[in-house]
């Protein structure tokens, strides 16, 4: 039986932990493509010498050229600049805009059926972005910010409570930005919500702790950003869409009417299958929780309307 066969752009730190984790779990032949010359060959290299020692049989191939994305299943977008201390991701946007502009171009004539699956950031306003030159329908074009923040949350949660961080189940909703906004009534120790175990002041500061999640990486690094947990993300994301495992997880989305949003893009519980997004999960928020939501989506308008797409 022929393999899936999932692109990622952009062979830096995130694509290559891609490219990893989707070999280790022998999802799919993987083609790793960035525009430095030898870079994506050498990890991928790399990677095929690992194989018999990490038990994988699919194939993996570096390239710079970008008609090998050809008949991709899915194609994950990582390629463009990452933050350095004291930037916000929004700081990224003109720069990674005119390089997902000309990635999204690629993927439209060279994959027009894949799914695509957006990690560049600023993430809810990339995401958009490649939605409006791919032209793909809304299920096929989705963004990971939601798995890796609600990740966050959920570790944050175990090493509170000192409990195995297995058990925990978190939801991050919103733009992957400064506004993001954990839902602690949807966050449970299997099962038990995390507002019956922690005090509403130890919550707050998990949450700050979360929102400020990417930042405390990039000042700890000094140059680059987080890559294990946005590696390990994006593949559980690809895992549901290969497998058709029909997950449910926050994801970047573009919104038609769902918590009253329209032409936009932002972090919401979407069931992810064979199709992409199969279904936009629409949760029952209190009106705190929506007047949080609104406020992260009217963050991702301004970088939308400084791009003119908003
Ligand atoms: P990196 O700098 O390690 O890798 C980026 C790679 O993109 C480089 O190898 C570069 O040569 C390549 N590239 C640039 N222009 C390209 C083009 N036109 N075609 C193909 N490749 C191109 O950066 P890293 O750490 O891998 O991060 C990548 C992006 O992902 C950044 O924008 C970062 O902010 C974002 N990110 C988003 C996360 C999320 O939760 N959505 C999590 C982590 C990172
Ligand atoms: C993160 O949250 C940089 O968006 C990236 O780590």
């Amino acid at each position: 039986m022929a393999r899936f066969k999932v692109g990622v752009v952009g062979g830096g730190n995130v694509g290559a932990t891609v490219a990893q984790r989707v070999a280790e779990r022998d999802l799919a032949d993987v083609i790793l493509t960035d525009i430095v010359e030898g870079l994506p060959q050498g990890k991928t290299l790399d990677l095929c010498q690992a194989s018999g020692v990490d038990n994988y049989g699919v194939r993996l191939k570096g390239s710079n050229s970008v008609e090998d994305l050809k008949g991709c299943d899915v194609v994950v977008v990582t390629a463009g600049l990452p933050r350095k201390p004291g930037m916000t991701r929004e700081d990224l946007i003109d720069k990674n805009a005119a390089i997902v502009g000309s990635v999204a171009e690629a993927v439209r004539k060279n994959s027009p059926d894949a799914i695509l699956v957006m990690v560049t950031n600023p993430l809810d306003i990339m995401t958009y972005l490649a939605s409006s030159i791919t032209r793909f329908p809304r299920n096929r074009v989705v963004g990971m910010a939601g798995v890796l923040d609600s990740a966050r949350f959920a570790y944050f949660i175990a090493e509170k409570l000192d409990v195995s961080p297995k058990d925990i189940r978190a939801m991050v909703l919103g733009g992957h930005g400064d506004a993001m906004v954990p839902l602690p009534r949807y966050s449970t120790v299997n099962g038990v919500p995390i507002t019956e175990l922690m005090s509403r002041e130890d919550i707050d500061a998990l949450v700050r702790r979360t929102a400020n999640g990417g930042a405390e990486i990039v000042a700890l690094l000094k140059a680059g950003s987080a890559y294990y947990a946005p590696g390990s993300s994006v593949t559980q994301m690809v895992e549901s869409i290969l497998k058709n495992e029909r997950r449910l997880l926050p994801c970047a989305c573009i919104l038609e009417g769902e918590y009253g949003l329209s032409k936009t893009c932002i972090g919401v519980p979407a069931i992810l299958g064979r199709n992409g997004v199969e279904k936009v999960v629409e949760l029952k928020l209190s009106s705190d929780e929506t007047a949080l939501l609104k406020k992260s989506a009217a963050e991702v308008t301004k970088g939308l309307q400084h791009l003119k797409l908003g």
